[in-house]
């Protein structure tokens, strides 16, 4: 089902997909019966869990959000430059919105805004918002990015070249094969002269990744939780809150961050009549975050439409911006 409005409130259109989140449900008790218990990072993003992801971004352990600023506003004049002038941005898991500002006010002549995301409350909010800083038109979009998009068009000026913007490293959160296959959707989506801007961490200490998925405050660890909480609100779920913990690992052969549920105790969750057990110390697998190294990350590029046009990263070398364009 397609619906779309426009204009949408102070919005030039919103377009809802209508993403599979009606199947939380079946996904739940799929992602349960498995033998290494998973459920998909996608469903971290409810209202609440939007705003908790929200304050990992500020948190001190969590260098990935301040880190790519830094790299963006650095190198915003040589980046914006690069990208060129009469661009249309298209944003993907906009979340807030909050990394917009310099792009739209250091690019010359930039011709709408569009913000996709899942959490589709959040992102009403958050793209109207910003219609009350910006001229330009906004629009939204409620999607799953993992599917094929198609933009409507007719109804933004100038739209024919789209820049893709991609932050916060959400890539990593897919498999490599899953980064290939979202990177050639964006492709078709986009189409040619598309240019794409995304933001990617990069390896490092094991020790300063996990302490940047398992924070002193325990932020992290409520963003996790939210699932379990979840699950109780929207499926009347029994379970014992208590008799689960975050879990944040470095997975060396994978070169990942894993976050998962432990159980802390034989348990069980209760999902519409169904009961499955957790023995004690036994795990549901909720993210997995990819570290990449810039080579590891150009060959992944290779394997997808897009050219590797120009790369900036830290001083550090935490974090890495990458311009990409549409073969
Ligand atoms: N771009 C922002 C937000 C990153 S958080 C930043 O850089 O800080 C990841 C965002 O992706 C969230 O807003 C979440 O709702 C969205 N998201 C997660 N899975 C998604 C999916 N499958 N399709 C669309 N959006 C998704
Ligand atoms: C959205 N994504 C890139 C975040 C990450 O770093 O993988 C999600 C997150 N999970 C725990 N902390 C932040």
């Amino acid at each position: 089902m397609t619906d779309i409005t426009a204009p949408y409130g102070p919005l030039a259109y919103f377009l809802d997909l209508h993403p599979d989140l009606g199947d939380f449900e079946a996904d739940v008790i799929k992602g349960l019966s498995l033998s290494q218990k998973a459920l998909s990072p996608k469903y971290f993003y409810d209202a609440y869990g939007s705003k908790i992801f929200n304050h990992i971004t500020e948190l001190e352990e969590y260098y990935p959000t301040r880190t790519e600023k830094e790299i963006f506003q650095k190198n915003a004049k040589a980046i914006t430059a690069s990208i060129g002038s009469g661009a249309a941005i298209f944003e993907y898991g906009s979340g807030s919105s909050e990394k917009i500002d310099w792009l739209i006010n250091g690019l010359a002549d930039p011709t709408a805004y569009v913000a996709l995301d899942i959490s589709k409350t959040h992102l009403i909010e958050s793209a109207s918002s910003l219609t009350q800083t910006y001229k330009l038109p906004i629009a939204a979009i409620c999607a799953d990015f993992h599917t094929p998009i198609i933009l409507p068009s007719g109804l933004l000026p100038q739209e024919e070249r789209w820049l893709g913007f991609f932050p916060g490293s959400t890539l990593g959160n897919m498999t490599p094969e899953g980064a290939v296959a979202l990177l050639k959707n964006a492709s078709e989506t986009l189409g040619s002269g598309a240019k794409f801007l995304l933001g990617v961490d990069l390896e490092k200490d094991p020790a300063i990744l996990r302490a940047a998925y398992d924070d002193k405050k325990g932020v992290t660890a409520a963003f996790n939780l939210n699932l379990l909480r979840r699950m109780q609100r929207e499926l009347d779920a029994e379970l014992c809150l208590d008799d689960f913990v975050h879990q944040a690992l470095f997975n060396d052969d994978l070169c990942r961050i894993e976050m998962h549920l432990r159980a802390i105790k034989p348990t069980s969750i209760m999902v519409k009549g169904r009961r499955f057990s957790f023995d004690e110390g036994e795990t549901l697998h909720t993210e997995n975050s990819h570290k990449y190294s810039v080579t590891r990350l150009k060959k992944l590029i290779e394997k997808t439409p897009w050219r590797l046009e120009e790369v900036w990263t830290d001083p550090k070398d935490w974090y890495a911006a990458c311009l990409l364009s549409n073969r």
